[in-house]
C-alpha cells in the first residue's frame, strides 16, 4: 500500500474514533478517503452495537453503507446531522477546500453545509498555499441546458480554461452527476479570494454548485507521510 494510501485510512479510522458516538445522525461525504470512514463506521456500529444513522451524498455511498448494514436516513428527517465526515481535493491553511473529484459536490455542500460538525479527512499530499495550484481545476455542477453559456461566463471570470468533464472507462460522453448534471472542470490558477470566486461562479444562471468549500470546515485530520495523524481545528 502506498504511503497516501496509508495516511487515508489512518485517518479516517482516527475520525471515526475520536468524534462518533452511539444516538448520531452522521453526514457522509463520497470518494475514496471516505470508503475507509464508512467501512469502520459498519465496524464500529456492529462491534458496539451502536444506533447511528448515516446521510449519504452521493449513490456510492448509499449502496456501500447499505452493503454494509449501516441505517440510512434523509435531511427531510434530520435536516441538522450531528456530524459529517467527507474527503477533500486541496485544503489551504484556512481550512478552505476544492472538492468535487468524485463529481459529488452538490449534495457534499448541502449535507456539509447543515452538520453540526464538519470534519474532513484528508492526506498531506493536498495541503497547499492557496487553492487552484498545482493545476487543480474548481469543479462545477451545471445543468446541460446552460453548459456553452456557463463555459463562456466561466472565462469571462478569468478561467484560463474551462472543460466538461469527461467520463471513463464504462461510460463515454460526459460525466453525469448523481443529480443529472454535467461537471465542468474550471482552471483559475492560484485564487487569492476562494469566497468571492465561489459567489461569482454560484451566481451565472445554470450553475447549481461549486466545490469551493469556504468557511465551511470545522476540523481537519492530516494524515502524514511519516505515519502520524495531526488534528486541526478551525479558528
Ligand atoms: C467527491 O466529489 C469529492 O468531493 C471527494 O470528497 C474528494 O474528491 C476527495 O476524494 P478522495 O478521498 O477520493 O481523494
Amino acid at each position: 500500500m502506498s504511503w497516501r494510501e496509508e495516511a487515508k485510512r489512518s485517518v479516517a479510522l482516527r475520525a471515526v474514533s475520536e468524534l462518533v458516538k452511539d444516538g448520531m445522525v452522521i453526514g457522509l461525504g463520497s470518494g475514496t478517503t471516505m470508503v475507509y470512514v464508512v467501512e469502520e463506521l459498519a465496524k464500529r456500529a456492529q462491534e458496539e452495537d451502536l444506533d447511528i444513522l448515516c446521510i449519504p451524498t452521493s449513490y456510492q455511498m448509499r449502496y456501500l453503507a447499505l452493503k454494509l448494514g449501516l441505517r440510512l436516513a434523509s435531511l427531510d428527517e434530520h435536516p441538522e446531522p450531528d456530524l459529517a465526515i467527507d474527503g477533500a481535493d486541496q485544503v489551504d491553511g484556512r481550512l478552505d477546500m476544492i472538492k468535487g473529484g468524485g463529481a459529488a459536490l452538490a449534495r457534499e455542500k448541502v449535507v456539509d453545509s447543515c452538520a453540526k460538525t464538519l470534519a474532513i479527512v484528508v492526506d498531506e499530499a493536498k495541503l497547499v498555499g492557496r487553492l487552484g495550484e498545482k493545476n487543480m481545476p474548481v469543479p462545477v455542477e451545471v445543468l446541460p441546458f446552460a453548459l456553452t453559456p456557463v463555459l463562456r461566463e466561466l472565462k469571462a471570470l478569468g478561467a484560463l480554461e474551462a472543460k466538461v468533464r469527461e467520463a471513463g472507462p464504462g461510460k463515454v460522453g460526459p460525466v453525469v452527476t448523481d443529480n443529472g448534471n454535467f461537471i465542468v472542470d474550471a482552471y483559475f490558477g492560484p485564487i487569492e479570494d476562494p469566497g468571492q470566486l465561489d459567489k461569482a461562479i454560484k451566481a451565472l444562471p445554470g450553475v447549481v454548485e461549486t466545490g469551493l468549500f469556504v468557511g465551511m470546515t470545522d476540523l481537519l485530520f492530516v494524515g502524514t507521510k511519516s505515519g502520524d495523524v495531526k488534528v486541526l481545528r478551525r479558528g
